[in-house]
């Protein structure tokens, strides 16, 4: 297995490209299955999970031809997905198990072929995660759903009908899934207490491309007036906010300055602001968006994880890692996810002062971070990892860097074009 070996102590200096958003891109994708014609996606990252839907859709008989890209995949690709002939409506355990995200293809399966079989996700590092939410919607919409074998088998044989669905919990993959789906029912849905991330806005803007009649988009009540048939269309993935994030942290936990060019500060208002309170500079110009430490150095500051346009759960570890050398405490809170502190016993190892209680997590802030062996949990655990170690004396090699292939595309090139030592070290 890969490992990812970095010596800290080095400011960062230089330009980042942000490429397109991966949570975005997996529902996009999916969304093929709700048309007999094309789907023309661009600006797609280069990443494992990119690479898991594409093997689901191809198990699926979706035609996928990737075109578009610079030599090396370098450049934000372009996938041209045919879902004329679909073949199969099953999304296999050894899939689903990779990616959770896999399940997104339930809605629109559903809704277009009137029938889906698909693996039940399981837990996963950072919870049970369940999928219950998604369900119940999908039978307020008229489909019945059976659970044996572990998967979920789906039926709606006559086809979906509209329905008025509230969500007692703010779910992203729950809100894309009926929002697909409610495409093709039959009359109109409501969607309330509907999640807002943006990434479900750039979902909506494709699916009114093809077709689709949405109203409410970017706010928490989406109503979507069902059509007989969506068209194909092209789109382009919207860039991604967390990588945005993550390297605005990278400037500052380094104390350098970074430009990331194509990032949109739209997306990331509550980060901006959290990280403006610590003293983090960010300035907005036509080639992208500088990043920098003010002069008074870093200041700990308290955060609660909450869904959009609240401060990211998926931007909480990096936070974390950016606390472990800040002035002062800060106390981090978890409301999203329940066991999302995977990366502190890691960060600990690399002598961080983190007390965790319960959903809170108290950073004594003020530390010298020392290299260390350290092992990649989840996503965002393995990238605060790698944060801590550019900004920690000494070596830090971080293992089961599948973790961060997922959702970082080139991290350690990105990165080391700006300064940092850090190498992939294969295996
Ligand atoms: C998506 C993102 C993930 C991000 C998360 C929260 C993708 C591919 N992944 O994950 O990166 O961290 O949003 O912003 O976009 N829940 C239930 N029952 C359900 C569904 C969810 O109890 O049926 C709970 C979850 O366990 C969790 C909370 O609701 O505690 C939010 O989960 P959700 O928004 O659905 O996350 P994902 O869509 O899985």
């Amino acid at each position: 297995m890969d490992q990812i070996r970095i010596r800290g102590g080095n400011p960062l200096h230089g330009t980042i490209q942000i490429g397109g958003a991966k949570n975005a891109a997996l529902p996009l994708m999916a969304a093929c299955l709700l048309s007999d014609e094309p789907l023309v996606l661009s600006n797609l990252p280069h990443l494992a999970d990119i690479a898991t839907m594409t093997n689901l859709l191809s198990e699926l008989g979706v035609n996928v031809a990737m075109n578009g890209s610079a030599p090396g995949g370098h450049a934000g690709r372009t996938f041209k997905l045919d879902a004329a002939k679909t073949t199969d409506t099953i999304a296999p355990y050894d899939l689903v198990r990779k990616m959770r995200a896999s399940v997104l293809v339930l809605g629109p399966l559903l809704a277009r072929q009137g029938r889906a079989r698909v693996s039940l996700p399981g837990g996963c590092a950072i919870g049970t995660r369940p999928v219950d939410l998604h369900l119940k919607a999908l039978e307020q919409l008229g489909a019945e759903i059976e659970l044996a074998e572990g998967y979920i088998d789906a039926r709606a044989e006559a086809g979906l009908t509209g329905g008025h669905i509230v969500f007692p919990t703010v779910t992203v993959g729950g809100t894309e899934n009926i929002l697909m789906a409610a495409t093709l029912a039959r009359g109109d849905t409501v969607i309330g207490n509907a999640a807002r991330e943006p990434e479900i806005g750039d979902l909506a803007k494709c699916l009114c491309a093809m077709g689709a009649e949405i109203d409410g988009i970017g706010s928490d009540t989406l109503r979507v007036r069902g059509v007989e048939r969506l068209h194909g269309a092209g789109h382009a993935v919207l860039p991604d906010r967390i990588e945005t994030g993550t390297y605005a942290v990278a400037a500052a936990i380094t104390g350098g300055e970074v430009l990331l060019k194509g990032a949109r500060t739209d997306l990331i208002e509550a980060v901006i602001d959290v990280l403006g309170q610590v003293g983090v500079r960010f300035d907005d110009g036509p080639d992208g968006l500088r990043v920098s430490r003010t002069n008074g150095g870093l200041t700990g500051v308290d955060l609660m994880t909450e869904p959009y346009p609240g401060f990211p759960t998926d931007m909480q570890a990096q936070f974390m890692a950016l606390m472990t050398v800040a002035n002062g405490a800060s106390m981090i809170t978890e409301t999203i996810f329940e066991n999302r502190f995977m990366h502190v016993p890691e960060l600990h190892r690399m002598g961080a002062d983190i007390n965790v209680q319960g959903r809170s997590a108290i950073v004594r802030g003020n530390q010298k971070l020392s290299g260390a062996p350290v092992m990649a949990t989840d996503l965002r655990a393995s990238v605060s990892l790698v944060l801590a170690g550019l900004a920690a004396q000494g070596e830090t090699l971080v293992n089961r860097v599948y973790h961060l292939d997922r959702g970082y595309e080139r991290l350690e090139e990105k990165l080391s074009a700006c300064g940092a030592d850090i190498e992939r070290v294969r295996s």
